[in-house]
């Protein structure tokens, strides 16, 4: 059995690097992957240096070529890969990947633990989940990011916004739209959503706490939006 986590960017470094909550993290794989064939797989978004550095390319370049931010935002993505890794690496025995496309020999990776960031422009680290789902024969992504849940539209700007436990692909294509912004703040990117949709794929939204990610890992009631429950649709 192999677990897909994208582990946002914000819960690794909302700002410096969050600890508590790495070490927290990493303590719950060591507990899920001590059982029988478990294994997991992580990816880890850019955070806030992602933002940081690119907001700082617009600023020195005067450009918004979207390429060049993507690829800033890349590095960001493999430097918090990178501290996960490190910090699993007794549970890993490849390298941070950096293309998913290089797991080709079909759902089973050598290790416990596979760790990745991002891998090129054009999408945000919710796509290199939902690709490496697809190799490891996964049904579902687990994405963890600093909302607990996805809202019926955005509560930053509208007052009316409500939680919700479950939400099809359809409706919520229409949330996040179809465009790619780098940088962008979305529960699951665009082009990612799209290519879960067609795969049929469950995405489980959740918060950084880590009592919850446990009961998502035991099957019990927890807190969060499960997004594309029903049939594919
Ligand atoms: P993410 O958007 O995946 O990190 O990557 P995040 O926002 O911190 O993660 P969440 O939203 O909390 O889950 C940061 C940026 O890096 C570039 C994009 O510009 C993205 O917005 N990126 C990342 C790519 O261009 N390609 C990738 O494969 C990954």
């Amino acid at each position: 059995m192999t677990v897909v986590i994208s582990v946002g960017g914000s819960i690794i470094a909302p700002e410096g690097v969050d600890c508590d909550f790495v070490r927290g993290f990493c303590a719950l794989v060591r507990r899920f992957v001590a059982h029988g064939e478990r294994r997991m797989v992580l990816i880890c978004g850019g955070g806030a240096p992602a933002r940081r550095y690119q907001e700082a390319y617009r600023e020195i370049s005067a450009s918004t070529a979207h390429e060049e931010q993507d690829r800033i935002g890349i590095a960001a993505t493999r430097l918090n890969a990178a501290l996960l890794h490190d910090a699993l690496a007794d549970l890993t025995d490849r390298p941070l990947l950096l293309n998913p496309e290089e797991l080709d020999q079909g759902p089973q990776f050598s290790g416990r633990v596979l760790v990745s960031g991002g891998w090129k422009p054009g999408f945000s680290t919710d796509f290199v989940a939902v690709t490496l789902a697809e190799k490891c024969g996964a049904d579902t992504v687990i994405n963890l990011s600093n909302i607990d849940k996805v809202y019926s539209a955005d509560p930053r700007t509208n007052p009316d916004a409500q939680p919700l436990d479950t939400i099809s692909w359809t409706d919520f294509r229409r949330l996040v739209g179809d465009e790619w912004v780098p940088g962008a703040n979305l529960p699951f990117d665009p082009i990612a959503t799209r290519r879960a949709a067609e795969l049929g794929l469950r995405v489980i939204a959740a918060g950084r706490d880590i009592a919850n990610l446990e009961l998502i890992l035991e099957g019990k009631p927890f807190v969060g939006t499960t997004i594309g429950a029903a049939a594919p649709d």
